[in-house]
């Protein structure tokens, strides 16, 4: 049986390329005779086919709720290319009946042995579907811009896949950038801050220029490897693929599939909520006691994956019983913790409800005036913003300057400019 390459395209922010970058891709492997099927796993509308300007009347839903087999399901694009839009619910299976999560996953197995690749665009942030698409395809292609909120965005990303044992290396795709010197140094931004806090190495796959014709070519639904090859928005992809068959062909086979990776996740899945209600018996050691609690509520939490409130309320209750004294693990724990909730889902009333429980949070772990004797765990209160004259220098001529620009500049951009950040002005 064929075993395809499979690569998993992400990125923790929103546009930064992911779906232009998967696509377009799969396009140039597709026109050098290779057999591709993209996965549309976006948790969004299905964005892959409208750049192609495809419009699915079937999704993976339908085949998962029986109402047409994998086959029909899939679209068929330019030079042989498939898709299968509505990809990301895959993650059905995991609530599924052994039966039916067994027949959807045996179908999609069969289904990605017949390409050389499996190319599976994720959705922006950290939700549980696009983790596991990283998790199951051999290869991530994390796709950063210039952005300084695509690279803290990128960070976040690592960091959850790391605390949840993700180990492989990932290949970062700079887009958008205006050179090769800043896309080198926008990748050594991230893989600096990936050495220093998580201790893991990133690897450099390439970058790609920002471009006015490849902008235009999702608006026209014709992507830019359609291109003669020769045209450079269209050469830049062909350049990355070779370089992206480089780097696989130094890379071990895996020899499970994306489908296979499902499977074991939902049997694990199956394991733990059998395990979710262990009986506790009254002669259980406290340890025995807390340790089957917590496999309930871990339980409860999976139940609800999307619902990013149950986490926070869990969170604030269990920390508020364990340290007062946040040392170095404690913060971490908070910032991933944090780092992983879909902030852009919450209801402005529960950002509000959310933005009060973190300041009770702080009170609770720091009450004012409460100093810690060991000076390595003192937990600095966070300081009033002060106006920063070394920065942007004396506060008449920041005036001055803000009067004379134009009014269409963000204050971001403003700032940076006053600061001297050139790097940063893209
Ligand atoms: N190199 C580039 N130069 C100019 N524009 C680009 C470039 N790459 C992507 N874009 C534009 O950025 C926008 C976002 O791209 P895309 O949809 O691929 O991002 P995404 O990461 O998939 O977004 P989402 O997180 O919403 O799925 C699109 O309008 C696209 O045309
Ligand atoms: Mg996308």
């Amino acid at each position: 049986m064929r075993q395809p390459r499979t690569i998993a395209v992400t990125g923790g922010k929103g546009g930064v390329g992911k779906t232009t970058v998967a696509l377009n891709l799969a396009v140039v492997l597709a026109q050098c005779g290779h057999k591709v099927l993209l996965l549309d796993a976006d948790t969004d509308l299905a964005n892959v086919s409208l750049l192609v300007g495809l419009y699915p009347e079937r999704t993976l839903a339908d085949v998962i709720a029986g109402r047409c087999t994998m086959d029909e399901a899939i679209l068929h694009s330019h030079f042989g290319l498939h898709i299968v839009p509505g990809a990301s619910g895959v993650q059905e299976c995991m609530d599924m009946s052994d039966r039916d999560s067994l027949m959807m996953l045996r179908a999609l197995h069969e289904l990605e042995h017949r390409y050389d690749y499996v190319i599976v665009d994720t959705a922006a942030g950290l939700q549980a579907v696009g983790l596991h698409m990283i998790a199951s395809a051999e290869l991530a292609c994390l796709v950063v811009s210039p952005d300084p909120a695509s690279l803290t965005d990128a960070f976040s990303l690592m960091k959850v896949l790391k605390r949840r044992g993700y180990r492989r290396t990932p290949s970062v795709i700079v887009n958008m950038a205006q050179g090769a010197s800043q896309a080198r140094s926008v990748y050594q931004r991230l893989n600096g801050a990936c050495q220093r806090h998580l201790q893991w190495s990133l690897h450099y796959l390439g970058a790609l220029w920002r471009d006015e014709t490849l902008r235009q070519s999702v608006l026209d639904q014709n992507p830019v490897t359609l291109l003669p090859a020769s045209d450079p928005s269209c050469r830049q992809f062909h350049s990355l693929a070779e370089m992206l068959n480089v780097h696989l062909a130094g890379l071990p086979r895996r020899k499970a599939g994306i489908a296979a990776y499902w499977h074991q996740a939902a049997r694990r899945q199956a394991v733990k909520h059998a395990a979710a209600s262990p009986a506790i018996r009254e002669d259980d050691s406290p340890r025995q006691h807390c340790l089957a609690l917590i496999d309930r509520l871990e339980g409860i939490l999976d139940e609800s994956p999307d619902d990013a409130m149950l986490r926070y309320e869990a969170f604030t209750r269990l920390f508020a019983h364990l340290g007062r004294k946040p040392d170095a693990d404690t913060v971490e724990i908070v910032q991933t913790g944090l780092a992983s909730m879909a902030w852009e889902k919450l209801a402005v009333d529960d950002r509000a409800k959310l933005a009060r429980h973190l300041g009770q949070l702080a009170q609770q772990l720091a009450p004012p005036g409460v100093v810690d004797d060991a000076p390595a765990n003192r937990f600095h209160p966070v300081k009033e913003p002060l106006y920063d004259r070394v920065s942007f220098g004396e506060q008449d001529q920041l005036v001055r300057a803000l009067r004379e620009k134009p009014a269409d500049v963000s204050l971001n951009d403003l700032l940076r400019s006053l600061a001297g950040d050139d790097d940063s002005r893209s």
